[in-house]
């Protein structure tokens, strides 16, 4: 908090009684034309002194403007991943503090997840991938990490690669309010994609070599690539391979962390 003395110092102010513009230049900056008076202090402790105002420049409102565009923008894209929609109705209420771990492997999981979103930093971009049989809480996990991500100030998309491509497919419908390329980018420029149960989608290969999914595919995770990307998968290493094919499997696993969960399914627990 500033001193009311402070505030007054900086803002109670008017130009002299001969204040005469001095002299005038274009800034830099803003292309403006910026004229320069004496200005006067009217309370405080500099009551009386005077000094010289810059008037006309516009570089802050500019700066503004664009920030405030930046943001629209962003919001925008996110808007196309509306998480309610996207999330499964059981992991809408997922969150770090009700995940109650059954044994040393998702006690561990859960350990690294909380590590991995609270030491999220733009550009110490990790990548993770939670492995593991179903129900153990590997969408549980990666979706607490995209909401923690989100309330800590960033981006963040959870989505489950079929979805994700059934999405894709569908801005090739002609009345798609979307197109492919506003996706697309959308998923590059976000600050956390977590792509969940990669290699569940239908990939099968084609005569005419990589299947549509399998290089799409390739196209999102190759634009993650400096960035970070969380996935969750039920496949082995060799299956998630053959699946995916090698090269997104290189990319996916550049700098990535590996928490393998084992245990019972947790769906099942009341059986
Ligand atoms: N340890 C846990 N504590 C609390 N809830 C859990 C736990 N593990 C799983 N759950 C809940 O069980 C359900 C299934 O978990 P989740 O979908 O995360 O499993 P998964 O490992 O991703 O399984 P799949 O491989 O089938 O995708 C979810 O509703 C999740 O919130
Ligand atoms: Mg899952
Ligand atoms: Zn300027």
């Amino acid at each position: 908090m500033q001193s009311l003395d402070n505030l007054m110092t900086n803002f109670t102010v008017t130009k002299t009684s001969d204040s005469k513009e001095k002299r005038k230049y274009i800034c830099e900056g803003c292309g403006y034309e910026v004229k320069v008076y004496d200005f006067t202090h009217l309370f405080g402790p500099n009551k009386g002194q005077s000094f010289e105002g810059h008037n006309g420049c516009k570089c802050e409102d500019i700066r503004l403007a664009n920030e405030t565009l930046k943001l629209h923008e962003e919001r925008k894209r996110l808007v196309m991943f509306n998480q309610n929609s996207l999330i499964n109705p059981d992991l809408q209420k997922a969150s770090f503090d009700n995940y109650l771990p059954t044994n040393e492997s998702t006690d561990k999981a859960l350990i690294t997840a909380k590590q991995y979103a609270s030491n999220f930093e733009k550009d110490k971009p990790r990548n993770m991938v939670f492995v593991g049989p179903y129900g153990l809480g590997k969408s549980h996990l990666a979706a607490s990490i995209s909401k923690q991500t989100i309330s800590n100030g960033y981006t963040s998309i959870f989505i489950s690669v079929p979805k994700l491509l059934s999405k894709i497919r569908s801005t090739y419908n002609k009345k798609s309010e979307h197109t492919e390329d506003e996706l697309m980018s959308a998923l590059e420029l976000v600050d956390c994609l977590i792509l969940d149960d990669i290699g569940a989608e239908q990939s099968k290969k084609q005569d005419d070599g990589e299947s549509w999914a399998v290089s799409k595919l390739f196209e999102i995770i190759d634009g993650r690539v400096g960035k970070h990307t969380v996935f969750t998968t039920n496949l082995t290493s060799k299956e998630l391979q053959d699946r995916i094919g090698p090269r997104s499997y290189s990319r996916m696993m550049q700098n990535t962390e590996v928490v393998k969960m084992s245990g019972e399914d947790y769906r099942l627990k009341d059986f």
